[in-house]
């Protein structure tokens, strides 16, 4: 299998590129918060019976964080497995509008059901963090990734709000607005209960450090997600997925202090991160809402990119494959503090060394 461009978080190929093991790498490429939590009880029965099919607490778990009705909520196998359904309703509804620069797993989701799309492009120059008024899209479909990936800029929810008269279908991803400090002030979840063609997807990969448990969470009208639930596999949640995720969710008030403490960690490194990397020459940082920063470079930066994977072990987002966004691109994922002096570091040594053509 070649290197597959349109993700980042590929730490064992790239171990496997670099000659070295995977807990070697610093992986700046994809974009979690750098904390897990630890401590779990796992219970016999999570391993040993089929999993709950109605998802019952699991839903009750996550609804209980939003304080909606949870017959609103379908857990699913990370975000990723939920955009599959939602594509699916796309490909009913007509042609999906899908801003670019953007998440390459939605137009993998709109492939599946031969779904078609238009790009609508992003404005690449923008002058504060945010909240920022989304583009118009004309298509019957839009796809709304708030705070936006990669370039972090925050959608306000009052630009969203008008697209759901306009609009036969809205899918918004707020995979990344928990990280976001007031992040949930520009949430559509508390507009799902009046609005039947919106569905809100999020993920419990990026806030809590979890990719590998795979588990998200779509919020939408119950019948939408009844249908859902007749298309999918019987237990697309596993046991032990469903367990912990449970355990991390309650007590409501100590994942509230996570969150906290995750937003307070965007902020402040997300400030020092800009800071560092505008002082740098050749680089500049875009304003960024999120746990990530999109950063313009004075000329090519893949050889750059690829001297800190050689050199220091340092793994950043290749952006060749975002549709508008090219070799002059990069995005970094916040880290702790140390490790993100190790990127600031060795970015200027490595410029020091080799300037930008
Ligand atoms: C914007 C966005 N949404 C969703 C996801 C996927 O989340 P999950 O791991 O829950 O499938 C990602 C992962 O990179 C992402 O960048």
């Amino acid at each position: 299998m070649g290197v597959d461009l349109r993700h980042g978080g590929n730490r064992q190929a790239a171990a496997s590129r670099l000659n070295c093991r995977p807990s070697q790498l610093l992986d700046a490429s994809a974009s979690l918060a750098p904390w897990s939590p630890r401590g779990f009880r796992m219970p016999r029965t999570a391993i040993r019976d089929y999993p709950d099919r109605a998802q019952t607490s699991l839903r009750q778990a996550m609804a209980g964080i939003h304080g909606i009705d949870p017959d609103a909520v379908l857990p699913g196998n990370g975000a990723a497995e939920l955009f599959t359904w939602a594509a699916r309703d796309a490909a009913d509804v007509g042609v999906s509008g899908l801003l670019a620069p953007g998440f390459a797993d939605y137009r993998r989701a709109l492939q599946c059901w031969n779904a078609p799309s238009i790009d609508v492009p992003v404005v690449l120059r923008w002058d504060h963090p945010g909240p920022l008024e989304h583009p118009s899209m004309a298509a019957p479909v839009a796809w709304i990734c708030n705070p936006h990936n990669p370039t972090g800029q925050l959608w306000s929810r009052a630009s969203l709000e008008p697209l759901l008269a306009t609009h036969g279908l809205v899918i918004c991803d707020e995979a990344f607005l928990p990280l976001v400090p007031d992040g949930e002030q520009q949430s559509l979840i508390p507009l799902v209960e009046h609005h039947p063609n919106l569905v809100v997807i999020r993920s419990l990969t990026k806030l809590l450090g979890m990719a590998g448990l795979r588990v998200g969470y779509a919020i939408a009208h119950p019948d939408r997600l009844n249908r859902w639930r007749g298309w999918r596999d019987p237990w697309p949640v596993n046991g032990f997925a469903a367990a912990m995720t449970e355990q991390v969710l309650l007590p409501l008030g100590r994942y509230q202090r996570w969150c906290r403490r995750v937003q307070h960690w965007t902020a402040t490194e997300g400030a020092w991160m800009q800071r560092q990397l505008a002082a740098v020459p050749g680089l500049c940082p875009m304003p960024s809402s999120a746990n990530f920063l999109l950063i313009a470079g004075a000329g090519s930066l893949v050889p750059l990119r690829e001297a800190l994977e050689r050199s220091d072990r340092i793994l950043l987002r290749d952006c060749r494959s975002f549709e508008g966004l090219g070799e002059s691109w990069l995005r970094i994922g916040l880290q702790s503090r140390r490790n993100n002096r190790r990127i600031v570091r060795a970015l200027r040594e490595e410029l020091q060394r080799s300037p930008l053509a």
